[in-house]
């Protein structure tokens, strides 16, 4: 019935790529397979437990449980503001510069809702994380896309970043209006410095667009390396946004809880549009959030250490199994090329390969676009033990096709 209607929403987006590769680990694991799965970006571990105890305790108040408000409430946003000057030194409004969302990516989708008019033009870097294209494709914009290239430590190569990124302004049309940037960035693990962030926001003065700032894997960094913050350069206000998320740092992914601050007008843009759609997260979410961000910060040290620990057991195993991987500065991934026997089979069918054959799951690359599609992502969310029985069974496989 109806078959002359068309939801041109729906059809603009792109079918799920890891759906093919999540269907073959769910047919395994129904047949009994032992199935390791390194392919989502969710974090396993538990949340620390001075949080829960605080969403307990808020739960178990009067007045809790009725709706809360959209933009987050006061003692939240304080502490958003408290956590930027805390780890950057930034003094943020928490009236007109915060809003706190279901997550970053909550806060991707309302804002393109909110500021995308049909037509307009956003640059995203590719391959990347598909709600950074998506989120502008569902509100009626269109993506141009460029390639983020990166040397051997996966450290962004901010001349080419720019020469890209001044091409891709010269030949669009209409002229973007939005730049999206993630450093560390999922899926590359590719990191940028402070001097990127000077570049990129004297070129949104120069060409007039506003930059969208990602650092969702902020607290997850290695050997030293610390994520800069957009709102360390001066005047970086004027136009930009960023987002962080308590998912990844705070082993909180399933409690959705995020936040977007910075430029006044889209913030403005943002709780207007989320005071239609929502009635704000559960208050005593928000409770917990605020303590999570103001409290005891050694469970974020500990988080990024069990990552450490898997991310140098993988390296050391995998190169053993006879998959030398590159190790990077940031995130809970590991982005690998493929082994140099398999690399004409591309990243989903060698993604699937391992399924069968190897019974790890991954991420193939080609769904975060085709500049991805030699590689495949590692998520590390299995742990050690299991790490290691990975390593066995492509070590087998590998062998297998010599
Ligand atoms: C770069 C990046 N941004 C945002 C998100 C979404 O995070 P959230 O759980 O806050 O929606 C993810 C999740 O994997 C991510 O990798």
């Amino acid at each position: 019935m109806f078959d002359e209607f068309r939801f041109n929403t729906i059809e603009r987006l792109p079918n799920y790529i890891f759906a093919e590769v999540n269907a073959i680990k769910m047919a395994a694991r129904r047949a009994g397979e032992d199935i390791i799965d390194f392919s989502m970006g969710n974090p396993d571990g538990k949340t620390p437990q001075h949080i829960i105890n605080k969403l307990c305790e808020s739960a178990n108040k009067e007045k809790t449980s009725g709706y809360s408000t959209s933009m987050g409430i006061y003692k939240l946003r304080l502490a958003i503001c408290t956590w930027y000057k805390r780890k950057y030194g930034i003094y943020l409004d928490p009236e007109n510069e915060v809003v706190a969302t279901m997550g970053s990516k909550e806060a991707f989708v309302n804002l393109a809702r909110a500021v995308i008019n049909p037509g307009d033009v956003v640059v995203v870097p590719t391959p990347s994380y598909p709600i950074h294209t998506q989120a502008f494709i569902i509100a009626g914009g269109n993506v141009a896309k460029m390639p983020l290239l990166y040397n051997d430590a996966f450290e962004l190569d901010e001349n080419i970043f720019f020469e890209n990124l001044q091409k891709t302004f010269n030949e669009s049309i209409p002229r973007p209006k939005f730049v999206v940037v993630n450093f560390p960035h999922n899926p590359t693990t590719v990191t940028a410095n402070k001097s990127f962030y000077e570049r990129l926001v004297a070129m949104a003065k120069k060409e007039r667009f506003y930059i969208i700032s990602d650092i969702a894997y902020a607290e997850l960094t290695f050997d030293g390396y610390k994520t800069p913050s957009i709102f360390q350069i001066e005047d970086a206000k004027e136009v930009a946004v960023e987002t962080y998320t308590l998912s990844k740092s705070y082993n909180m992914a399933g409690w959705r809880v995020g936040f977007m601050v910075g430029n006044k007008k889209l913030i403005a843009a943002l709780k207007k549009i989320k005071s239609w759609f929502d009635y704000g997260m559960y208050t005593p979410i928000q409770v917990a959030a605020t303590i999570a961000l103001d409290g005891d910060q050694s469970c974020v040290d500990e988080i990024r250490a069990v990552y450490d620990k898997r991310m140098h057991t993988l390296l050391d195993v995998f190169e053993n199994a006879g998959w030398k991987l590159l190790k990077p500065r940031a995130s809970m991934f590991v982005w690998a090329k493929l082994p140099e026997g398999k690399r004409h089979l591309k990243s989903l069918e060698f993604s699937k390969q391992l399924l069968q054959k190897a019974n790890v799951a991954v991420s193939p690359g080609i769904g975060f676009g085709e500049a991805g599609d030699e590689y495949i992502r590692i998520a590390l969310i299995e742990n050690e033990n299991r790490i290691r029985q990975a390593a066995r069974n492509i070590k087998k496989y590998l062998k297998e096709g010599e």
